[in-house]
């Protein structure tokens, strides 16, 4: 797949891209952390502020049935994206640090009777995950009893099906994943690992947040209990997020936020939780960001989602040749639509600073994923990351960009 067929009429739907930064053309890589939002997503969400907006659910008048309407009907659209059925269910929430402190706190809250985790529970988590995917974690087996085990990736970064294997064990009752490390890109078999986890009795939470704008099997094939995704990493506004899961899950969870709109009943001294999934949805959601995230689902179905993974990983190979080309530039072992990378002589804060200046925004540090760092006796590092509206032209900028700041910083 060739720029020109990825982009077509694609470019012009991200009007923030053509407003120059230090007076040059905006050179935007950083997707992993945001990504651009089309045109088509503000317009759905502005539809809604201007002529739908209510509060959803409590209103008997027209305004608020049209507004829970639009709501719903961004749930499901959603839920369609994933590939959910029957059995799953869809919960909004801010984000993916958001949904997995849900899961985490529901599974390990006694304030409900007898939570899923026990003293003397383990917990598998993995060294390669964002911090919002490991502290939780940290916090439910403190609170719980449980111990946390930590999965970890080879001296290359890369995740063993059969070290997992023999980590699992009776009392392992969480698996915690992602489906593509936010640090390198690089997709453990989560397929396989989860399947692994759940032979042994276990509940497993996918961290969707760098995969969810990507091909992925449906939520209906993918044995996953609990999956997290941020619409912010997809093209959706920032401020929604999607917990989604199997529905027997889902009840499995202490609401971490209670409040309006999630119960049935509340008497001076006793509650009785509504169903799902308004019970996890506590207070006013944020409606128009959900219709937002619906559009951008929309968007993004409507390019394809192969048809991106195949331009990103075009835009990915050229990225990798071009910077393993440079002298003293080594490139993490990854994949999907991010590069990392660090060079000999050259802190990544100045290299992302001379690219800022050249017009091209990627981002450096330790990317929240600090063990996984430390892991691989890294500093931090660089890491660009690409989307549909990127080109061929944008990966030379970087690479002209990284060469010109190795030859200032050296
Ligand atoms: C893999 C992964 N998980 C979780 C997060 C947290 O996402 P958010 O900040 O939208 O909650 C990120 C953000 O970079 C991520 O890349």
């Amino acid at each position: 797949m060739g720029d020109r067929l990825m982009l077509q009429g694609v470019r012009a739907d991200f009007t923030g891209l053509e407003r120059p930064v230090h007076g040059r053309r905006l050179v935007y890589l950083d997707n992993a952390a945001s990504s651009q939002m089309p045109r088509q997503v503000m317009q759905a969400m502005q539809d809604f502020e201007l002529d739908r907006r209510a509060n959803i659910h409590r209103g008997v008048h027209a305004r608020s049935q049209q507004a829970t309407d639009a709501y719903e009907a961004a749930r499901a659209t959603l839920a369609a994206y994933l590939g959910a059925d029957a059995t799953h269910e869809l919960v909004f929430g801010s984000s993916t640090t958001d949904a997995l402190n849900q899961v985490a706190f529901g599974l390990s809250d006694d304030t409900d009777g007898q939570p899923w985790l026990r003293p003397g529970d383990e917990i598998i988590v993995t060294a390669l995950e964002h911090h919002a995917n490991l502290l939780p974690w940290r916090r439910a087996a403190r609170r719980s009893g449980a111990h946390l085990r930590v999965l970890m990736p080879q001296r290359d970064g890369t995740l063993a099906t059969a070290a997992l294997a023999e980590l699992l064990g009776p009392r392992t009752r969480v698996l915690a994943l992602t489906a593509c490390a936010n640090a390198t890109g690089y997709r453990p078999p989560y397929e396989a690992m989860m399947a692994l986890a759940h032979q042994a009795g276990a509940l497993t939470v996918l961290d969707a947040a760098q995969a969810a704008a990507h091909e992925m099997a449906p939520l209906r094939v993918l044995g996953c209990d609990f999956l997290a995704l941020s619409g912010h990493k997809m093209h959706g506004p920032m401020g929604i997020g999607v917990l989604a899961g199997r529905r027997e899950a889902l009840e499995r969870l202490t609401p971490l936020r209670v409040g309006g709109d999630m119960v049935e009943q509340v008497g001076l001294d006793d509650v009785r939780w509504a169903p799902l999934p308004a019970r996890l949805e506590g207070g006013t959601p944020n409606v128009a960001g959900a219709v937002g995230l619906a559009a951008a689902a929309g968007y993004l179905q409507a390019h394809g989602r192969a048809a991106l993974d195949a331009h990103v990983a075009a835009l990915r190979a050229q990225a990798v040749a071009g910077l393993t080309a440079l002298p003293g530039v080594r490139v993490l072992e990854g994949g999907g639509a991010i590069v990392a990378f660090v060079a000999e002589g050259a802190h990544p804060h100045d290299i992302g600073t001379v690219l800022d200046g050249a017009g091209v925004a990627v981002r450096t540090g330790f990317h929240c994923a600090q063990p996984l760092h430390d892991h691989l006796g890294l500093g931090p590092t660089t890491r660009a990351s690409f989307a549909l509206y990127n080109t061929a032209d944008d990966v030379a900028a970087l690479v002209e960009g990284v060469a010109q700041a190795l030859e200032m910083l050296r």
